[in-house]
């Protein structure tokens, strides 16, 4: 039986197998945890990315973690908020739905999350958090563990709060 786990904390400091970065659709890095994560890792995930090429919005890839302390990094990019009319729910649970099914696909048993399109991309919190807990309670008996790592304290007690509300 699989927990689900929320916490604060940075990303790239997770012992879990696999982590999911918050992308852009060129899979060209960036700033927030895109930053954060691609610095920590290396240039080996930046040459892989760029192989790849890109992702769609609501889909995810898979790449090696070079200097991270995961097998494996997920990268799926979240869409940009544009006040709820432009399918956004549908493609941020597309992030959450298809970063599972991939973890799942390669085996893989744990999982951390950041709080996907609440960032740069404007997503309101509560909304998107309730998307996040929702898929991955779903999926929960397939993993090990999964983790929503909230960057902020009040990201924190917002998924708390979203958590208590589902359970
Ligand atoms: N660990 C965990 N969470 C983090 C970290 C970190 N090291 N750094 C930032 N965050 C949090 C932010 O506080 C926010 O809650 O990740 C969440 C997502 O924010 P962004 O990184 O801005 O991601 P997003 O809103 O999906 O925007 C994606 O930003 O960096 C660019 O290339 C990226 O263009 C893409 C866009």
């Amino acid at each position: 039986m699989g927990e689900i786990i929320i916490k604060q904390g940075d990303i790239t400091q997770e012992y879990v197998e696999v982590i999911v970065n918050a992308a852009n659709t060129r899979l060209a890095g960036g700033g927030g945890v895109d930053g954060a994560i691609h610095k920590a890792a290396g240039s080996s995930v930046m040459d892989e990315c760029k192989k790849i090429g890109g992702c769609k919005t609501g889909k995810a890839v898979i790449t090696n973690a070079g200097n991270l302390n995961v097998k494996k990094i997920i990268h799926t990019p979240g869409p940009i908020w544009h006040g709820g009319v432009s399918r956004e729910e549908e493609l941020l649970r597309g992030c959450y739905r298809n970063s599972l099914a991939l973890a799942i696909e390669n085996g893989l048993k744990s999982i951390a999350f950041p709080s996907i399109s609440t960032g740069i991309y404007g997503y309101p919190i509560d909304k998107a958090s309730e998307i996040a807990v929702f898929e991955g309670m779903k999926v929960v008996d397939k993993f090990d563990k999964i983790i929503y790592v909230c960057f902020s304290s009040q990201d924190h007690k917002i998924y708390e709060e979203t958590y208590e509300k589902l359970h």
